[in-house]
């Protein structure tokens, strides 16, 4: 199976997107794209700043343009934020010419993982973990129906994650066939 031209990362906060996006770049020889970084570039300005200002509606609108805009770059791994699937406007943008993978992680690895992190205003408040569960509730059905391919990253290095994308893209021996047809059969 030939590999597709783009692979597109969505998940909730904290499930390891940048950082497995870039591992698995690398090892596909595949530039590596983040939609955050490419707003803030643009922007000339941080994410926080984005949402104080414009709101978070402005993060959207700037959100829908550049995915709309990466839609059309060569071989790439994107990695996305995590409210990119809320518009349905987004999702021909998502799976075009891509194998969207859904990074899954538990509600305890997203809190562990965005704790200390100061660059999500949507987490700056007295109780992030109810957020975080909140958003979980109404996106993961989202997430799920969009990804053609669902990893669970809980208690998994990057470097494991990424082995595991790469045979599901392209499962080369009968074993890892039979697995990926299992891991197919589980998340149906
Ligand atoms: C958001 C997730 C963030 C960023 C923004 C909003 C969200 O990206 O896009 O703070 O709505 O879940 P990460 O998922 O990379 O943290």
């Amino acid at each position: 199976m030939p590999l597709p031209r783009r692979i597109v990362l969505v998940g909730p906060m904290g499930a390891g997107k940048s950082t497995i996006g870039r591992q698995l770049a690398r090892e596909l020889g595949y530039h590596f794209l983040d939609s955050d970084r490419v707003i803030e570039e643009r922007c000339g300005a941080d994410i926080p700043w984005i949402f104080d200002v414009e709101g978070e509606a402005g993060f959207r609108q700037r959100e829908s343009a550049i995915l709309k805009e990466l839609s059309e770059t060569g071989a790439s791994v994107l990695a996305t934020g995590g409210g990119a699937v809320m518009k349905e406007d987004n999702h021909q943008w998502l799976k075009q010419d891509a194998v969207v993978v859904y990074l899954k992680a538990s509600l305890e690895q997203q809190f562990e993982r965005t704790r200390k992190d100061r660059n999500r205003p949507l987490l700056q408040n007295d109780d992030p973990e109810a957020v975080l569960r909140k958003l979980f509730e109404l996106r993961d059905p989202i997430y799920s129906r969009l990804a053609d391919i669902v990893m669970l990253t809980d208690r998994k290095s990057p470097r494991l994650v990424v082995r595991q994308i790469i045979n599901r893209l392209n499962p080369r021996t009968p074993r890892q066939r039979r697995k990926v047809r299992k891991e197919d059969r589980n998340h149906a």
